[in-house]
């Protein structure tokens, strides 16, 4: 694993043909995959896995199985290409552009995204976090050109993970941090149709449905991700935080940005729940003890309530166990090293709606819902505190996404061991038993597992594809697609050439 998980990757350009055993006649789309695949530029290395430069790549199933992988040609690409090392800072790496001008020069800022695929009306954008995305071409990966959110909407952050309604269109939030007025969280939606002249960007249409103010004005909260349900954005404002001077000063003080992130564990998690009409956040005062939260599952409401499911850790260590140094340790080091940190934990958080503050007891659990042992109670202060329902730990989590919004059973993900490396398996849980079945196979690594629907289906699993690479140098990497109900191999696409580990993406 050592040997795979930081490599440079390869450019298949041109689409190659896969080696195909069995695979569904209605299976036609393309997968596209983004994550970090190129790790060194010259003699200078990045220091963390989630600064390598973006490696797209892409399986497409049309009577046969294709694949391709690219570069995203961003700037921050281009000028590390030019110049022969790397010259623009990511999360995890500093670096000052020209050795002759002293450290006082404005540092470039990065456009390498690497997290996801994501669409804003008709349009495909690789994206990661920060106020640049790169619209590509989902079909030969080529690189359209990058958009600048500030162009449109003031936000110096945004997530690499929106969420789509069933009319097409995408609901994102991000950070207002410095320069654009009193510093806010944004949450705001592109319409389907904003894509209706081709030579105008998607996000000119973009629509800001509201600001949520910080809690603390110097520490906005991280967050990676959101839910949404039928009516109601739910935003976690979780205590791993953002300290605003630290990072106007990383620069000038030769630190990375990833160190300017802080996990306060002696604070308090807030759930903000947003009417997606309205732009009104529901005024009751949700909160639970503190934790760290990267991915949502799923959000929906029942009967008065908002239910919710997340993956949570007790701290921040995540982020640290992805530093290079750390992850291409010998396994046995790398068990020493990473056996205290936290487990990824789907927890489900229940939010009771209509609560009178007045009219409720205190003390008492104020979910009336009985499939769950998650609690809201309200507080002598009349806030409510919320304790979770615990399901399996999980990480990487996808869903049947025409269940997104929706109540839902079940929900598939990678399991994380901390011995010897992660993503060992992946599994698909069922909320209601608590039972997971799983894939692995030896030596293998599958990436996050993608839930594609066949057509007409009304049942809430069907296949699951999910791009394995081996330490095995005998295993070829191959794309898997197994029955998402009982998570047996249909069938696998065998791809004659190198493929990276990735991160997130998108069926088409
Ligand atoms: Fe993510």
């Amino acid at each position: 694993m050592q040997d795979i998980i930081a490599r440079n990757g390869l450019e298949t350009p041109e689409p190659l043909k896969a080696e195909v055993k069995s695979v569904p006649p209605w299976l036609q789309g393309t997968l596209v995959r983004n994550g970090p695949g190129l790790f060194s530029v010259g003699n200078s290395e990045y220091n963390h896995w989630f600064d390598g430069l973006s490696l797209i790549h892409s399986f497409t199933f049309h009577n046969e199985v294709t694949y391709r992988s690219k570069y995203l040609k961003s700037e921050t690409y281009k000028s590390n290409t030019k110049a022969d090392r790397i010259v623009v800072s990511e999360f995890g790496t500093m670096v000052y552009p020209d050795p002759c001008k002293n450290i006082f020069a404005v540092p470039n800022f990065t456009d390498n995204n690497l997290i996801n695929i994501i669409r804003y009306g008709q349009d495909y954008y690789a994206s990661s976090e920060v106020n640049y995305i790169n619209q590509i071409d989902p079909l030969t990966l080529e690189t359209v050109g990058r958009a600048n959110y500030r162009n449109h909407i003031a936000l110096n952050l945004a997530t690499a993970h929106p969420h789509y309604d069933k009319d097409g269109n995408t609901f994102n939030m991000g950070t207002a941090i410095i320069g654009l007025g009193r510093p806010k969280y944004i949450i705001f939606k592109v319409p389907a149709n904003a894509s209706k002249d081709p030579k105008k960007p998607a996000l000119r249409k973009v629509q800001q449905i509201c600001s949520v103010p910080f809690r603390s004005t110097l520490y906005p909260s991280y967050f990676h991700s959101f839910g949404m349900t039928e009516n109601y954005i739910v935003f976690v404002e979780q205590p791993f935080k953002l300290d605003i001077v630290k990072l106007a000063t990383a620069y000038f003080r030769g630190v990375n940005w990833g160190s300017c992130l802080k996990f306060d564990e002696k604070d308090s998690t807030f759930f903000h729940v947003i009417n997606i009409k309205t732009g009104k956040a529901k005024s009751l005062h949700y909160h639970a003890d503190a934790l760290v939260v990267f991915h949502h599952i799923n959000a929906y409401e029942e009967d008065d309530h908002v239910v919710f499911d997340i993956i949570a850790y007790k701290d921040s260590n995540l982020y640290d166990m992805f530093y290079l140094h750390n992850m291409t340790k010998e396994t046995d080091n790398f068990i020493q090293t990473n056996k205290v940190f936290s487990p990824p934990v789907c927890q489900r958080f229940v939010l009771p709606l209509n609560v009178q503050k007045q009219d409720s007891p205190k003390g008492t659990n104020l979910v009336t819902l009985t499939d769950t042992t998650a609690q809201a109670v309200m507080q002598d202060d009349g806030s409510i505190y919320c304790k979770p329902d615990t399901i399996f730990e999980m990480e990487l989590p996808g869903i049947n996404y025409n269940f997104n919004a929706r109540k839902y059973r079940y929900f598939y993900g990678s399991r994380l061991e901390w011995s010897p490396h992660p993503n060992k398996q992946i599994a698909k849980v069922d909320i209601v038993t608590k039972t997971h079945v799983e894939w692995r196979q030896e030596n293998c690594y599958p990436s996050e597992p993608v839930f594609v629907a066949s057509p007409g289906a009304e049942e809430e699993d069907d296949v699951i594809l999910s791009s394995v690479v081996s330490s095995d140098p005998s295993v070829s990497p191959f794309l898997l697609i197994l029955n998402a109900k009982t998570f047996e191999e249909v069938g696998r696409a065998s791809i004659p050439v190198p493929v990276h580990i990735d991160l997130h993406g998108l069926f088409i």
